[in-house]
């Protein structure tokens, strides 16, 4: 069951956008107010040139007492609408000769006062005449224009922040669905699959891994496969200790009856050795549906009776001329052995390996019912202390789509099979330290080989 946590991909992203608005708008303001700083300097650098031309063009009439055309020049210089309001005072701490400033309908008033209009610059210039000073004159800037200025530099520095925010956040967002979150959905689809048991052996893909989250990957893969592995290999044990046990019991309580059936037919052939034909034919039909029944029998005993190997060193041919006895090759086949005399002993259990290679030489004599090849090879493997016994026929060969079912208990195609041989085949190859492969070609032909320890060729 997965439960729904906080996502940590979200938790992730908040704090990155958090981090990422924070820094930009600290940015923001730094530069706010360093534009605010340099636009100051400027209208003071402004303000002083105003300043001066204003004190010059007050000189004559100030220096002349000339009230009227004192205030005419103060009225016009109150048109420029930055301008706050203009106080012309005589020389040292002396009174307002006179003064314009704006009332709060941004009217033009005279002022007779020094107290100073709201302005936010002010530039004190002294107005001389031949090298006198007759009184200064105050200028005040109005903050509405430096507002007004400042105001369209913060809508575009917070529309362009907005716009770098939203950028970044969308890289972000973008590059963390890439490398986290779509390889963390993959795990999870994953996790989801495999606990449904619809993995098998899927995988999550390499697709968008990278670093710790590849290595994370593989282990997962690796990690489940391992588990499906084991719990494939347990289900195969439990089934086949079950199937033993039933087999076993099942054999036992038919053989004695069939032995019994057996007998009474061997009684009818000898008491009645005038039988007529028809009665002499179906005495023969009993007697080999009684010994196939007894085939049947014997091999779910040997697959109930799998006992502890008992290893001991054994040739080849031993066992394959054995396996060919048992098995009796019909005439239509024919048999090619190549069985080296330099082989080394077999390191196994005479009775199951010998009985390995009979149910391998029945399956390929079965798969020839019009006869065909069998082939018997073995070859010492190199480097190694173990030899690959190869069974080879030419019959009709193996789809690809079934040989993955063959050694699966009860999987068989025959109309009398039971399908155990290849089972105990593997059970017992298995056991005496060996492998079963199988390869196959529809047409052609299927080969069985099992590989087996063997003795270590002795030194020269
Ligand atoms: N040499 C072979 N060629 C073709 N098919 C084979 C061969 N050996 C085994 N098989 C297939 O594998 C199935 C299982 O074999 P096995 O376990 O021995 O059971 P059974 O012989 O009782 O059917 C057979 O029914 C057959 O379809
Ligand atoms: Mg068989």
């Amino acid at each position: 069951m997965i439960r729904q946590n906080t996502s940590i991909a979200r938790i992730v992203i908040f704090v990155l956008v958090a981090v990422t608005i924070f820094v930009s708008t600290a940015f923001g303001f730094f530069s706010y107010w360093q534009e605010r700083s340099i636009r100051l300097k400027e209208l003071h650098a402004e303000l002083t040139i105003v300043s001066g031309q204003l004190s010059s063009s007050l000189a004559l009439p100030v220096w002349n007492f000339d009230q009227q055309q004192t205030e005419k020049i103060l009225e016009s210089a109150m048109q420029n609408r930055q301008v706050a309001g203009i106080i012309v005072k005589e020389p040292g701490p002396g009174k307002v000769v006179a003064g314009r400033t704006r009332d709060p309908q941004w009217r033009v008033i005279p002022t007779g006062s020094d107290i100073p209009p709201h302005g936010l610059l002010s530039v004190q210039t002294p107005i001389t005449i031949h090298d006198r000073q007759i009184g200064t004159v105050h200028l005040y800037l109005t903050p509405r224009f430096m507002k007004e200025l400042l105001h369209s530099y913060l809508i575009r520095f917070a529309c362009g922040i907005a716009v770098l925010n939203t950028c970044m956040v969308l890289i972000l967002f973008h590059l963390l669905r890439r490398a986290v979150i779509n390889p963390l959905k993959a795990v999870v689809g994953y996790a989801l699959k495999v606990g449904a048991g619809g993995a098998e052996k899927a995988a999550i893909g390499a697709a968008g891994f990278y670093g710790e989250l590849d290595n994370l990957r593989r282990s997962i893969e690796d990690m489940t496969h391992a588990l499906l592995e084991a719990q494939e290999q347990l289900v195969r044990k439990e089934k086949l200790a079950i199937l033993g046990q039933l087999a076993g019991s099942v054999g036992h309580e038919l053989r004695n009856p069939l032995g019994v059936m057996n007998n009474a037919v061997y009684f009818l052939k000898t008491v009645q050795p005038e039988a007529d034909d028809t009665v002499k034919e179906y005495l023969e039909i009993i007697k080999k549906e009684i010994d196939t029944s007894l085939c049947i029998i014997t091999d779910l005993l040997d697959f109930a009776r799998t006992r502890k190997p008992r290893i001991e060193a054994v040739a080849v041919r031993h066992l394959v001329d054995e396996a060919l006895q048992r098995c009796a090759v019909p005439e239509n086949i024919s048999l090619r052995i190549a069985l080296p005399d330099t082989l080394p002993a077999l390191r196994v259990d005479p009775l199951q390996i010998g009985q390995v290679l009979y149910n391998l030489i029945t399956n390929a004599i079965q798969a020839m019912p019009d006869g065909g090849t069998i082939e018997i090879l073995a070859l010492k493997l190199p480097a190694s202390s173990t030899m690959k016994i190869s069974i080879i026929d030419s019959g009709d060969g193996i789809p690809p789509e079934r040989v993955a079912k063959l050694f699966q208990p009860l999987y068989t195609t025959k109309a009398r099979g039971i399908g155990l041989g290849l089972t105990l085949c593997r059970n017992l190859s298995e056991a005496n330290g060996g492998t079963i492969e199988v390869a196959s070609l529809v047409g052609r032909g299927t080969t069985f080989a099992v590989t087996l320890p063997a003795e270590e060729p002795e030194e020269p």
